[in-house]
């Protein structure tokens, strides 16, 4: 089983373009609705909330947990995978972020080298984006900027409104002295301003939607790891744990995946048990 973890409702962008990609296999999806927005947590919690999420979906049957969350990503993919996959090794199982898939599109698309990254502060302030950037090219030029706003916007529905467009455009404003060519939208809500994304930084800038791009690069994963493709159950089924209501995951998570969502089930990571 696939489990994808995010802080909330945003990891379904993600999950709604695995389930196009690679529908065959069973998806466990867990949001920390209870805890979200992880956008300003400190590193200390995130590593908390990281580790008991990853517990409880291994311990759930997951072989494969990917951290849909950008933020999440950022802070404690690194810790998470060296505490349970490398301390004693374990080759059976792997948690994956969303980083490097980004990343490597935009390293791909970029022209001139020139690279924006927008996030939520955590994400931003961790430079995590940038470190992977500059591994892979040399002499990359990185612009970043937070957006602390847009998630609340996103998750009011108010992101058609012209208040949003407004907000985003001044967020945007720096940014565009940089005469990038290509942007990355390192945060999961920002797919829904997509359109305005593209339109506010011009035709030069390629704007990268996560999605597609990380469901691509998990599918060429899983077709270089037999290892790991192999531990994957094949029954087409879908759970969805949240740490907040279910009746109200159901109503806003069937509107971020796009289809009327079934099988909400409440969790309560704070029982459980850490391993030392
Ligand atoms: N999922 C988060 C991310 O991609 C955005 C929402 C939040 O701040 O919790 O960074």
């Amino acid at each position: 089983m696939i489990g994808v973890f995010d802080s909330g409702y945003g990891g379904l962008t993600i999950l709604k373009d695995f389930l196009k990609e690679l529908p065959e296999y069973d998806y466990m999806y867990l949001g920390d609705n209870a805890r979200a927005p992880y956008g300003n947590r400190s590193t200390e919690t995130l590593i908390e909330f990281g580790e008991q999420t990853v517990e409880y979906l291994f311990e759930q049957g997951c072989t494969l947990i990917i951290i849909a969350c950008n933020t999440a990503s950022s802070n404690v993919l690194r810790h998470l995978q060296e505490k349970y996959l490398r301390k004693p090794k374990v080759t059976s199982r792997k948690i994956l972020g969303v980083i490097m898939p980004q990343v490597e599109a935009a390293i791909k698309l970029s022209r001139d080298g020139r690279i924006g990254v927008v996030g939520t502060r955590s994400t931003i302030e961790s430079g995590s984006f940038d470190i992977e950037l500059k591994k892979l090219r040399t002499g990359v030029k990185i612009a970043k900027q937070a957006c602390p706003l847009l998630v609340p916007l996103v998750e009011e529905h108010w992101h058609d409104k012209p208040e949003a467009k407004m907000i985003l455009k001044k967020y945007l404003h720096g940014l565009k002295t940089y005469n990038l060519d290509t942007l990355i939208l390192a945060c999961t809500h920002y797919p829904f301003l997509y359109n305005d994304f593209c339109r506010i930084m011009g035709k030069n800038v390629d704007v990268i939607n996560p999605g597609p791009v990380v469901a691509a690069s998990l599918k060429d994963y899983l077709s270089r790891h037999p290892e790991i493709k192999k531990e994957l159950t094949k029954k087409g089924g879908r759970i969805y744990f949240t740490t907040g209501d279910p009746e109200k995951f159901q109503a806003m998570g069937s509107e971020f995946l796009g289809y009327q969502l079934k099988d909400v089930r409440p969790v309560d990571l704070n029982k459980v048990k850490i391993s030392s």
